[in-house]
């Protein structure tokens, strides 16, 4: 009896239907009505597996298989269930639903295994809500205090805190941090959403390391005027060297000789954003990533002096906010063999890979030892609606997970 990948299909278009927007996709952005629902699924579907859950301060669902040894440290699996605009099915949820299946085959086998083992939902991984994202993760690896996140607000104003009032939660967000020795291992199933493994033909991805980034808010200022009236010599227009800036910041991105260095304008806002008004103030966001951290830091620093040489040119003032920074982490080597002994015992190709995007798992590798196994993203497409893994490309990484499980939380069947 191995992981069903039909039982696990079901769950993932159970929540794939929560949440569907009309230009295609998901919104599920964390603690909104869509996530809500989605939580109650997953919960539900815990309860229906035995599993004891727990909904901690800051929102993470954690359900527990006890262990033969309920005192020993937890073998931990998870991943987030809220998404980007628009975003695809599998991204978060593969890790959720996957560890799920695991558990509904332990139950199937009777196994009862020496570790407890929990099923982790994290809080807001995406961040698009509270623009800081893998809150949840942060927190229980005790990288951001509650003090630094119970005040960031949504577009609406409604900050983090109150959002987490819809929510039924137990204990204090002190008690969110895990304990030293209170988890033995973490391991995160993900689609890959980049295309090496479908080029390469490789059913699995151990991932070696995990990109470091920085998310940055630009405000630049200028001076509304009328279109029509204002002479092109008298006007302070925010747009244009925004517009430079996005431009040069794609430049710094391109020219990197390693090719690793990426870095993105995702979101850009002109105000009063009238068709016959100089713009006063325009707000972008810039997203910087590399594997190698002095490569970032380099970036992060020449992306900062251009804003500054340019305002200058320009004659705008600016303001440079810093939003989040992950720092780049290598993962455990122990669960990386773990990993590629499940894939040789099951037969299955693996290879060593690195992750572009960031992850829950960035954090939990620095208080336990973390690894991702990777399945195919159909052209290495996500964060969008294309997103897709085929469901016999998730297969492989059920199984694999199944392993390591028995491998991490000792069984002795
Ligand atoms: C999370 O998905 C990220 O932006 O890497
Ligand atoms: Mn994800
Ligand atoms: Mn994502």
């Amino acid at each position: 009896m191995r992981p069903n990948i039909d039982r696990f299909r079901k769950d993932m278009e159970a929540l794939a239907r929560i949440g569907r927007v009309p230009e295609g996709g998901v919104a599920r952005f964390s603690l909104t009505p869509a996530d809500l629902e989605g939580r109650e699924l997953v919960i539900g579907i815990m309860k229906g597996l035995g599993l004891s859950v727990r909904v901690d301060a800051v929102g993470n669902i954690r359900g527990r298989r006890q262990g033969r040894d309920p005192t020993s440290p937890i073998v931990m699996m998870g991943s987030h269930i809220d998404s980007v605009p628009n975003g695809g099915d599998y991204d978060g949820p593969t890790g959720v639903m996957g560890p799920l299946e695991v558990v509904r085959t332990l139950n199937d086998k009777g196994i009862v295994t020496r570790h407890p083992i929990e099923v982790v939902v994290f809080t807001d991984e995406e961040g698009d809500r509270f623009k800081k994202g893998t809150l949840g993760s942060a927190i229980m690896a005790g990288h951001m205090s509650w003090d630094e996140v119970r005040g960031l607000k949504d577009a609406d104003g409604i900050s983090f805190e109150k959002a987490l009032e819809a929510i039924d939660t137990t204990g204090t967000p002190g008690e969110v941090v895990l304990r030293k020795g209170e988890v033995k291992s973490f391991v995160e199933l993900h689609v890959e959403q980049s295309a090496r493994l479908e080029e390469k033909e490789m059913p699995i991805g151990i991932v070696e390391a995990i990109t470091g980034s920085s998310h940055k808010r630009i405000r630049v200022f200028g001076k509304a005027d009328h279109a029509g009236a204002t002479p092109m010599d008298r006007r302070t227009d925010a747009l244009v060297p925004a517009a430079r800036m996005v431009q040069e910041i794609e430049r710094i991105g391109r020219s990197d000789p390693a090719a690793s260095l990426v870095s993105t304008v995702g979101y850009l806002d002109v105000k009063p954003g009238a068709m016959n008004i100089v713009p006063s103030l325009v707000t972008f966001t810039t997203d910087v990533r590399d594997t190698s951290p002095d490569n970032l830091a380099a970036a992060m620093k020449e992306i900062d002096e251009m804003i500054a040489r340019v305002a200058g040119e320009r004659g705008v003032e600016f303001e440079i906010e810093e939003l989040e920074y992950t720092a780049a982490v290598a993962l455990s080597p122990a669960i990386r063999s773990t990993i590629a002994d499940a894939c040789k015992k099951l037969d299955i190709e693996y290879m060593d890979t690195a992750s572009r995007a960031v992850h829950d798992t960035s954090h939990m590798a620095h208080v336990t030892d973390a690894g991702m196994i990777f399945v195919p993203s159909v052209g290495g497409k996500s964060h969008s609606p294309d997103e897709l893994t085929h469901w016999e490309d998730i297969r492989p990484g059920l199984e694999v997970l199944y392993e390591v499980t028995l491998a991490l939380a000792g069984s002795d069947a």
